[in-house]
């Protein structure tokens, strides 16, 4: 077992892995986090995003090893004192979520997204919202809803 330290969801936080372990195990194992799905566990469906350094990753494949002296954020950080984040919001609102499953990692994605992007939040495109959510899958919205959502939350932002 190999000690890791990192900071996670705003607490600096130590574990032990063991060197093959992978992000997505030790949040939901290490640290009792069940937000972050696992779906395909090959990298495919993204129901494993998280957030490492502000970047959007598949935590089934991203080694925790990786993550000593970083920053990592899941969807648990989101909501503050009980209130919704935007994001989280606009999917409610909007109908973006309906067996859920999906829901955690579309919002970090979007989460990504949405604080990296360059221009004006209100000017964003659909294209823009589809190439940032191309590495999420949903199998119950056709995606419009999720879309519109994401673009509610950016909008609200401007
Ligand atoms: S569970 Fe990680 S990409 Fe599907
Ligand atoms: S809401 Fe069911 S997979 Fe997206």
């Amino acid at each position: 077992m190999i000690q890791l330290k990192f900071t996670l969801n705003g607490d600096r936080v130590e574990t032990w892995v063991k060197g093959q372990e992978m992000l997505l195990d030790i949040l939901r194992d290490n640290f009792n986090l069940p937000g972050t799905r696992e779906g395909c566990g090959l990298g495919e469906c993204g129901a494993c995003t998280v957030l490492v350094n502000g970047a959007s990753v598949n935590s089934c494949l991203f080694p925790a090893l990786e993550v000593e002296g970083k920053i990592v954020e899941t969807i648990e950080s989101l909501a503050d004192a009980g209130k919704f984040h935007p994001l989280q919001q606009a999917f409610l609102d909007n109908g973006a979520s309906q067996c859920g499953f999906c829901t955690p990692g579309m919002i970090m994605s979007a989460k990504a997204f949405i604080d990296s992007y360059p221009g004006r939040p209100a000017a964003v495109s659909e294209a823009e919202i589809k190439q940032a959510l191309a590495g999420n899958l949903c199998r119950c919205t056709g995606y419009f809803q999720i879309i519109a959502a994401v673009k509610a939350a950016m909008q609200e932002q401007d």
